[in-house]
């Protein structure tokens, strides 16, 4: 207890100087610095409480508050049936073996789907008794020597996939792939490119129309996400995670930071102008908060990122060039109350998560009053979050360890899968023979060269 309340003292103090070095700072700046200072005085006040308030140990031990919710621990074993189609490796195996980066970066989830099902009592080895087809096609795995995943061999690659399944196996064929499942955790799913205005004029690749897409993207009315579509977590190290809450006291460390955010507020390189970036919402939180003392925001990330989650309030999640980032589900695993920001973000798993009562969400133009309305929120409102936070079954929720665990974000896919079942009638097309309802060479000439 002695080295938690010294923790809370340095803090304490830290936050003293840091509101000493804004202070003299804005004396220099004239005219408007009385009010400034003033908002710093009132922002101040709040950290030091904020010490006090909102740490409530007892929440973190007692392993039963804030129950997830029935939905959260369905078990969809007996509910439904896999085949998992044996692809040649060059669609899958070979290419984390070529590129191990892949198993850890963001998109990481299609490669875990894939083993967790291989393992899975879901799985079946007889097709005419499956209710649901998977086709294991690693589209992320393509990365610049900086590590980043380029879709633009995605769509050949997807029909190229599809072309030999529906070639060796009748299933594709009777349905078009509507009982057909894929993992497409790209920026913006089946749109296969990472800018928006280029993914929503490319839509979602005509052959994957019917399909029931497991994506990380999710936002409402949206060229990218189509109707039925099951919006999953990013992938997060479960490892690297469960060994960062290690390091920490067991009971965990009073959270003496109001607001954290380590990442871009800008992206030069790609939005030299400004505005695009983050719809100019991360701009609008730099430019707003940088010297506010209640807000701990850089583009510096620590080697302390994720101890540092665990000491904070407040963790800030606002859309980059995707609405969503690994920060969901690492707020999540630290305890720390994600404050979305988003406009008309689709959360994963949210049949079965419940963002609302976990998270804050603040529209990105209200980004300026962001101080105003996280301090504005009652105590009693925050300890509860940090309450539900702190249910273990909502942080298996987010994420894919290996070998996969009930409740864990694998399970929550298949309990996805389970719910649109049975199939309704519009399932099986009925068309002439020789006739398709999906176009088989749609799309831009480049993508129809075999892959
Ligand atoms: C399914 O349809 C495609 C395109 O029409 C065709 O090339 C393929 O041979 C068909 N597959 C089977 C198993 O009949
Ligand atoms: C399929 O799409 C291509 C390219 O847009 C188009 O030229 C072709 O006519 C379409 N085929 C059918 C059967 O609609």
């Amino acid at each position: 207890m002695r080295s938690v309340l010294a923790i809370a003292v340095v803090a304490a103090a830290a936050a003293a100087v840091l509101f000493l070095g804004s202070e003299a700072q804005e004396v220099k700046q004239g005219q408007q610095h009385t009010h400034r200072i003033s908002e710093h005085r009132h922002g101040e006040g709040n950290r030091l409480q904020i010490n006090k308030m909102y740490w409530d140990p007892k929440c973190i031990c007692n392993k039963n508050a804030g129950s997830a919710g029935d939905v959260l621990e369905d078990d969809p074993v007996g509910r439904l049936k896999v085949y998992v189609y044996d692809l040649p490796a060059r669609y899958n195996k070979k290419l984390p073996e070529k590129d191990p980066r892949c198993l850890t970066h963001m998109f990481a989830a299609e490669i875990f789907v894939h083993r967790s099902l291989l393992s899975s009592a879901v799985r079946t080895l007889d097709p005419e008794e499956a209710d649901w087809f998977y086709a294991p096609v690693y589209t992320t795995c393509d990365l610049t020597p900086s590590g980043h995943p380029m879709p633009f061999d995605s769509p050949r690659m997807m029909r190229g996939a599809i072309r030999l399944l529906a070639e060796r196996w009748p299933y594709w064929n009777r349905s078009e792939g509507a009982d057909h499942f894929f993992v497409t955790p790209h920026d913006f799913g089946a749109c296969f490119h990472f800018q928006e205005e280029k993914a929503v004029a490319r839509g979602v690749l005509p052959l994957l129309r019917r399909a029931t897409l497991v994506q990380t993207f999710g936002q409402r009315r949206h060229a990218c996400l189509q109707d039925g579509s099951i919006t999953v977590p990013p992938y997060a190290p479960p490892g690297k995670m469960e060994e960062a809450r290690r390091l920490l006291p067991p009971g965990g460390t009073p959270r003496s930071t109001f607001v954290y955010f380590r990442g871009l507020f800008y992206d030069a390189g790609n939005d030299p102008e400004g505005g695009y970036y983050a719809r100019g919402a991360r701009a609008s939180v730099w430019e707003n908060f940088k010297s506010n003392p209640l807000f701990d925001i850089s583009t510096e990330r620590p080697a302390t990122y994720y101890q540092d989650m665990q000491r904070a309030v407040f963790c800030l999640c606002p859309l980059g060039w995707a609405p969503w980032s690994p920060r969901l589900v690492e707020a999540v695993v630290f305890g720390c109350i994600p404050v979305v920001i988003a406009d008309d973000i689709v959360l994963p798993f949210a049949d079965a998560i419940p963002w609302e009562e976990i998270g804050v969400f603040v529209a990105e133009d209200d980004v300026p009053r962001l101080d105003a309305i996280l301090t504005s929120i009652p105590v009693e409102v925050v300890l509860r979050k940090q309450r539900l936070l702190a249910s273990p079954a909502m942080k298996r929720a987010v994420l894919f360890p290996q070998p996969a665990q009930p409740g864990d974000a694998f399970h929550q896919i298949l309990n996805g899968l389970a719910r649109k079942l049975p199939h309704g009638d519009g399932v099986f097309v009925k068309v002439k023979p020789g006739q398709t309802v999906l176009n088989w060479t749609a799309g831009p000439p480049g993508d129809l060269k075999p892959w």
